[in-house]
């Protein structure tokens, strides 16, 4: 008998896990991955990134068709009608077709699903639904769930205060909706239900939405917001709320102090931020402890404190983004292969889906002054051709690069395609790019892009299209 089941043994089947799981097999490693929920692909397939786009996309034509947008381009359209099961339908089928997509490769890869809750009972062993399982190497890769709003009992069944899992399966349309939270998903899941016919309220404890992001694109955002009809309350805070007939009531007051007042919802979303899950792992038998924030500590090569013990994802500290899991997926099985997995934690770009995009990468321009001297390019979309071309004037690029090297420190955007923009200034943040780089880049014309070379030209003082 092998002294060991498995080389690679990870722990949930997110995109981080399920990434990390099919690259160590594809090393030649001997490799299982446990998930508890009945499909593989984790929050960001079953009911995060995944079905929020798939309703962002579909409410996004419902809007452009309703509002009349597309008769303004000489698309004309009678009689358009929400059918909202049909809209909800679309989001089940791509949510399907991908977990499926997982579970094929797994089969593929020859990498082994087991189904179940996994808890250690030793530093190399786990418990998975009455199997105990020895590894070599063990990747806790858990992931995050909704962080709770003490006082405001989120109940999805119910349909009236929900989570972001709950308020992708509304099956009506709230009349008013609250979002509690103007971060990344009060926003994506806020403009689903905006564009669809709710009220939409969103209740915001800081002074502006969209926290960690450049100060320039937070200031814009509340403008874009409010003028596509969200009521924004910031620096606001939910105090309670009660449930009554199918409607809520919340108490609100104002995070610095002050006189409460109270807002009536047909549907209240909680969307505070996430949280990491290590609950029921029992981490201690693996000698393992959490940080003050709940998170699993790990060096550069993703080891834990205990030795053939990993973590990586939304359990970690970073950014909780899918595609920063996935990196640290593969880069994870490498290192356990004995190869070089590197992930490069200060260009990971950030996208919000709504419409126009937002996307940013590397530092924000407050963070690099903060760091020394830099030089900063801004180019309007009003005056980029196709943006101008496809009725889309609002957002701006902005490229912020070191005054003394030239090198491109960070880049924020809102433009309709941001989020397939961001990628060109990744990718030339990694080659260790100046501004003069990408504005010496031949651009394909008409693209929104020539924003990212126009915004670099105005880092250098020189745009020609304004
Ligand atoms: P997860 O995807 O959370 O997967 C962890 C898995 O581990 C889960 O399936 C869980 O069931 C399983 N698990 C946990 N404990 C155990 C255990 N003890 N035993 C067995 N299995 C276990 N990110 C983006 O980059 N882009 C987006 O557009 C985006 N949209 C989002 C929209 C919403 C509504 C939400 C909620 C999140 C969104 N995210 C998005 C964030 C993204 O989903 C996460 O960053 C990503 O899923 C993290 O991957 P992970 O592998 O670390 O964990
Ligand atoms: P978030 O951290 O983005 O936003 C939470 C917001 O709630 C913050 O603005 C915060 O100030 C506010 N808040 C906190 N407590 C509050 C209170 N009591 N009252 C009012 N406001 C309060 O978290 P969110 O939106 O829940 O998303 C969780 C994670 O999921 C994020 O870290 C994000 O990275 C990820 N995600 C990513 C997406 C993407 O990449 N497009 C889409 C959706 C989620």
């Amino acid at each position: 008998m092998a002294e060991y089941d498995f080389d690679v043994l990870v722990i949930g089947a997110g995109p981080g896990g399920y990434v990390a799981a099919i690259r160590a097999a594809q090393l030649g490693l001997k490799t299982a991955c446990a998930e508890s929920r009945e499909t593989l692909g984790g929050t960001c397939l079953n009911v995060g990134c995944i079905p929020s786009k798939a309703l962002l996309h579909a409410s996004e034509l419902f809007e452009e068709a309703a509002s009349g947008k597309l008769a303004k381009l000489g698309v004309k359209t009678a009689g358009v009608e929400l059918d909202l099961e049909a809209m909800q339908g679309q989001r089940k089928d791509a949510v399907k077709g991908l977990t499926g997509g997982i579970e094929f490769l797994f089969k593929k890869n020859k990498v082994e699903w087991l189904k179940g809750r996994a808890s250690f009972t030793g530093k190399d062993t786990v418990e998975v639904a009455g199997r105990t399982v020895r590894a070599k190497n063990i990747v806790i890769a858990t992931g995050s769930s909704v962080t709770p709003l003490p006082g405001v009992e989120v109940d999805n069944d119910k349909q009236v205060i929900v989570d972001s899992t709950g308020a992708l399966e509304l099956n009506k349309v709230p009349g008013h909706l609250v979002v509690i939270g103007g971060g990344v998903i009060g926003l994506e899941l806020g403009s689903v239900w905006r564009r669809v016919g709710a009220k939409v309220t969103v209740v915001e404890y800081l002074d502006q939405l969209l926290p960690g992001m450049d100060g320039d694109i937070r200031k814009e955002a509340s403008r874009l917001f409010k003028k596509q009809g969200m009521e924004l309350k910031l620096g606001t805070k939910v105090t309670g709320a009660t449930v009554n007939g199918g409607k809520a009531t919340l108490t609100l007051e104002p995070a610095k102090g002050g006189a409460a007042e109270t807002l009536e919802a047909d549907a209240v979303l909680v969307s505070i931020g996430r949280r990491p899950n290590t609950d029921g792992l029992n981490l201690e038998a693996a000698g393992l402890t959490t940080n003050q924030r709940g998170q699993i500590e790990i060096d550069h090569s993703f080891k834990t404190a205990t030795p053939g013990i990993w973590a990586i994802g939304d359990v970690v500290p970073g950014p909780m983004l899918a595609h920063k899991a996935e990196d640290e997926g593969i880069a994870v099985a490498e290192n356990i292969a004995g190869l070089t997995g590197i992930v490069n934690h200060d260009v990971i770009p950030s996208v919000v889906y709504t419409w126009p995009e937002i996307a940013g990468v590397g530092l924000t321009e407050e963070q690099a002054r903060e760091r020394g001297e830099v030089k900063v390019g801004k180019f309007p979309m009003a005056a980029n051709s196709r943006a101008k071309t496809n009725h889309e004037p609002d957002g701006w690029v902005k490229v912020i690069a070191d005054a003394k090297t030239d090198r491109v420190l960070g880049a924020w955007m809102i433009a309709v395609p941001a989020g397939t923009m961001i990628a060109q200034v990744a990718q030339a943040m990694e080659f260790g790019a100046t501004s003069e780089d990408i504005a010496y880049t031949c651009h394909a014309h008409p693209t929104h892009s020539e924003a990212i070379k126009e915004a670099s030209m105005a880092v250098l003082g020189k745009p020609i299209h304004v």
